[in-house]
């Protein structure tokens, strides 16, 4: 099942004009003949199929994957200790792929499912590694620099090395992949 999901989300990826997606492109193939291991662990978003009435015809199947592999997946909040306060208890994410993940080994990448809730902030910070979020469902306010947009099903926003970045939720929860790429360590992970 989190083959088919991540079947689903390469088929999201290719359609990106992105290095970035790219490379992740690479990486979920080199990756789709490894069965994840590790236990799943129930995912604390609340409600998750919500979801599935904000995708795009383009990420209905990428959601629709999501939720059936979901009960599979090793879920958590964000580390409370890594982040900036006031956001992780309502949000939620899985590493697939990466150092922590369910398929190991990366060589200098993580891959996994990104989840925040209404009427949420995760404030600015940087981190060595650059990010890639696509969104499959939901919106928010991806701010990276002094630039700020709304992103929306099959929107992307690419973050560079150290550039400082922040999302923002109003009356939509958003549902997003991510990709790090670089220095995947939290060593330089500032806010
Ligand atoms: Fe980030």
């Amino acid at each position: 099942m989190i083959s088919c999901f991540l079947h689903e989300v390469r088929t999201v990826l290719a359609t990106i004009d992105e290095p970035m997606a790219r490379e992740f492109v690479g990486l979920l193939d080199r990756a789709a003949d490894i069965t994840p291991a590790g236990d799943p662990t129930p995912c604390p978003f609340p409600d998750l199929e919500r979801a599935a009435g904000m995708a795009s015809a383009a990420t209905q199947p990428s959601i629709d994957a999501l939720l059936a592999a979901a009960p599979e997946m090793p879920w958590r909040r964000p580390d409370p200790a890594v982040v900036p306060p006031g956001w992780a208890h309502r949000a939620a994410t899985v590493e697939v792929i990466g150092p922590d993940g369910a398929i190991p080994p990366a060589t200098n990448e993580r891959f996994g499912i990104f989840l925040l809730d209404t009427e949420c902030n995760y404030p600015d910070h940087w981190h060595d590694a650059e990010e890639l979020y696509v969104v499959l469902a939901g919106s928010g306010d991806w701010t990276v620099g002094e630039a700020t947009r709304t992103l929306r099903s099959g929107d992307h926003s690419r973050t560079p090395s150290q550039a400082h970045h922040a999302i923002r939720t109003s009356d939509q929860p958003v549902f997003t992949v991510y990709g790090w790429s670089g220095d995947t360590s939290y060593d330089n992970y500032r806010f």
